[in-house]
């Protein structure tokens, strides 16, 4: 069955990469969960999609300019015209530990954010933090660059690793020679133009982001491995219907 892994939360429906935005996908029933990990000035891992604030807070500059009270100053949730709420940024551990206490047991998909800004260390980081103890859910790592995937195979050979691209070919085929490379995470567009090959294709596929109902379909019918979606929620009842 396809994995209905919920995007930066429900992202649709509350503030993405929030507490509130998870604990919504939890509630639920969303099989997964991802979120987008970078990295603050004095080197904590802090969940946020953006390599600036401007966003999705009410303050301004890049994250790793910013000290974490810097950033845990910052409202994180009023800007969502659809759903404000006051919310802060919240750090990896503190969602660790919502999932935790939620007993979350789905798939945590952890994106690296690196492509853009190439934290020094965030790699081992992150592995450190998720050896620190047993969690009660599943977990894998995903970026968009590659060289982030090779660091984290390096410390962490046990929990699963995929390449996220859009719609390149040679990612694609990069991703299938890797043997490390447990799954691919390509653009929903790679899909739609690889119809007749995904059912062949040899790792796991995930595309994101799924939020028509049409294409949400066509994911199912392919028994893809799973969809990152804005909409968890719609999500799971059209697949209850299919
Ligand atoms: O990890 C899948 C997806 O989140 C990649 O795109 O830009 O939303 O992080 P983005
Ligand atoms: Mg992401």
């Amino acid at each position: 069955m396809t994995k209905i892994i919920a995007h930066r939360g429900s992202k649709g429906t509350h503030p993405e990469n929030t507490l509130a935005a998870f604990e919504e996908a939890i509630r639920v029933g969303a099989d997964g969960i991802e979120l987008d990990v970078q990295l603050s000035k004095d080197n904590h891992l802090i969940v946020i999609h953006d390599e600036t604030v401007d966003r999705t807070t009410n303050g301004h500059g890049s994250v790793g300019s910013l000290t974490l009270k810097e950033l845990k100053q910052l409202d994180a949730g009023n800007w969502f015209e659809k759903n404000p709420m006051s919310q802060k940024i919240p750090t990896l551990v503190e969602v660790l530990e919502l999932l935790e206490k939620n007993q979350f047991q789905g798939l945590l998909n952890i994106e690296i954010k690196t492509d853009k800004i190439h934290y020094n260390g965030i790699e081992e980081l992150i592995v450190e933090l998720m050896s620190s103890r047993s969690w009660p859910f599943e977990y894998m790592y995903s970026s968009f660059y590659f060289e982030s995937l090779e660091k984290v195979w390096k410390v962490d050979q046990s929990n699963p690793i995929a390449s996220v691209f859009y719609i390149s070919e040679k990612e694609a085929q990069h991703a299938v020679q890797s043997t490390f490379i447990k799954g691919i995470h390509p653009n929903i567009e790679w899909v739609m133009a690889h119809l007749n090959e995904v059912a062949d294709f040899p790792k796991p596929i995930r595309p994101w982001t799924v939020n028509e109902a049409e294409q949400m379909k066509i994911c199912f019918a392919h028994q893809l491995a799973g969809i990152h979606t804005d909409f968890p929620e719609k999500a799971l009842k059209l697949r209850e219907m299919v």
